[in-house]
């Protein structure tokens, strides 16, 4: 397939089935979870708060009113979670650990009731034949940070410190099992929808960027940029530490999961074309270019001039080459179009520093790819097809060469069931996920195979239903349903069925 070919919505026509061998014999397929959507005993096991026991419990924060104190109760029933796994055939497992189970308050002293379980969890999946994929950070600060003054959560330099040696704690405790390490799920959506739209914790934003919010912290035009750096910072510390003290012995790899949605040019026209570009700079090279060795983009100094932060040499000598391998969070696509630069400051919180509109459908009402469903699902189109295009064009930004010897892990891509009250049945019968993860998984197959990418992963966003942040409980990502109502008991969906036939049936081939 040719990846810079106009989208198509149908799949690669040579491809009928989907088969593991497909991919290449070691490539890993794996499913990913985090720790505040999962593990639940939020106030057990000597677990300190984080920021968002707190934005979650705030009324209206989280659509259907959920929280995620008890959530799937992963963190009592993570034996049988393992067996889940074990059983769909997975070979690797991406979940992240709760900073303030390990650290619950300001005198840094290790909560060893936290530290036990994540032993019990690595311990259980290793004899599972799972291997653990760790995030070490995914949105969940803990309080004592984000209260602080000094520090001030991701605000200040102040936290650089803090982070790198919670890493330096995980890789001592657990770096003797666990091989792969990744320091941040996603900078970019912590940054803007934590402290720009003020939809996520800690909820920062300015009154006059959300029409209507109660939200009147924070300066959104500025903190996300502010915040993103900061969080790079801590990256770089964390993997020097990993360097220095911990990887030669260990012999794991340290990295970072990025996210980035594909823009198409919503007309074939320069200033969209360019447009679209802008976007794909302001999502994810924010993230990326910095860690190799480049300042951020200069659509992103041009839009947000002084609001961006500036390395020192120093600091960007360290972020340099700080990343063994790429994780990707892939999900969906949008149309981009031109909009004229100079945006009111009010509306920057929306990333219109973008300088683009985006769109779902183009200017003859075709959507970019097929609505996911059902019966609601308000961002996330079937477009298998970009995802190759995303692939061409990190390689064409960082480097053939670079990339041969810096893998990427597809790891996220899901879809979800967004309804309050789903009935189980229909949850569970759930062929559109079935065909939105094939059809994704096919182009993948089809883009390694014929274009010789370095991707080594995939993960299933998500094992089970979860707690979906802002959207709390009723935006269902799982192979497996949960009912929350009823002792968080799993079901197995068909996209789960499906899954474990292609890694089981044709395990036996490769
Ligand atoms: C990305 C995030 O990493 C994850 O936490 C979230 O649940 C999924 N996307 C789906 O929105």
């Amino acid at each position: 397939m040719d990846p810079s070919a106009k989208h198509h919505l149908s799949l690669s026509p040579t491809i009928k089935e989907l088969r593991r061998s497909d991919f290449p014999s070691g490539f890993q397929f794996g499913v990913a979870t985090a720790a505040y959507q999962i593990e639940g005993a939020a106030y057990e096991g000597g677990r300190g708060l984080s920021i968002w026991d707190v934005f979650s419990h705030i009324q209206g924060s989280i659509s259907d009113g959920s929280n995620g104190d008890v959530a799937c109760n992963h963190y009592h029933l993570y034996k049988d979670d393992v067996l889940m796994m074990k059983s769909l055939g997975i070979k690797v497992y991406r979940f992240s650990i709760s900073w303030s189970r390990i650290f619950p308050d300001d005198s840094e002293q290790l909560n060893f009731e936290g530290v036990s379980f994540y032993n019990n969890l690595i311990d259980c999946l290793l004899d599972a034949g799972i291997e653990p994929f760790i995030t070490l950070y995914h949105w969940d600060l803990p309080l004592w940070l984000e209260n602080d003054v000094n520090v001030r959560g991701w605000l200040t330099k102040g936290i650089v410190e803090h982070f790198a040696r919670y890493a330096g704690s995980c890789f001592k405790l657990f770096g003797d099992k666990v091989k792969n390490w990744a320091t941040f799920n996603e900078i970019r959506t912590m940054a803007v929808e934590g402290y720009g739209n003020g939809s996520k914790a800690p909820g920062r934003c300015s009154i006059s960027a959300l029409e209507n919010s109660k939200k009147t912290t924070g300066d959104s035009s500025t903190e996300p940029y502010i915040v993103a750096h900061n969080a790079l910072l801590a990256h770089g510390a964390a993997v020097q530490v990993y360097r220095k003290f911990f990887q030669a012995d260990q012999k794991g790899r340290i990295g970072m999961v990025v996210d980035g949605k594909w823009f198409e040019p919503f007309s074939v026209t320069r200033q969209d074309e360019d447009a679209a570009q802008r976007c794909i700079e302001f999502e994810i090279a924010w993230i990326l270019d910095p860690l190799f060795g480049m300042d951020y983009p200069d659509s992103m100094r041009k839009g947000a001039a002084n609001r961006l932060p500036k390395f020192t040499d120093e600091e960007l000598a360290i972020l340099h080459g700080s990343i063994d391998f790429i994780g990707y969070n892939y999900y969906t696509a949008y149309y981009a179009e031109h909009i004229e630069y100079d945006i009111e400051p009010s509306q920057r919180w929306h990333e219109t520093d973008r300088m683009a509109n985006t769109h779902y459908a183009n200017s003859e009402g075709n959507l970019i790819g097929e609505c996911m469903g059902p019966p609601d699902n308000d961002w996330i189109y079937n477009c298998p097809w970009a995802l190759p295009k995303m692939l061409e064009w990190l390689r064409q930004r960082y480097g053939k060469q670079q990339l041969s010897s810096i893998p990427i892990f597809i790891t996220e891509n899901g879809t979800m069931d967004d309804m309050e009250d789903m009935p189980r049945h229909v949850a569970c019968n759930d062929l559109k996920r079935i065909e939105y993860l094939k059809a994704t998984l096919q182009n993948l197959g089809a883009c390694i195979k014929e274009h010789g990418y370095n991707v080594q992963g995939y993960f299933i966003w998500s094992l089970m239903d979860n707690f979906e942040w802002n959207s709390g409980l009723r935006s269902r990502f799982g192979l497996y349903y949960v009912d929350f109502a009823n002792k968080q008991s799993r079901y197995i969906k068909r996209s789960a069925e499906w899954y474990r036939e292609f890694l089981l049936q044709n395990d036996e081939k490769n």
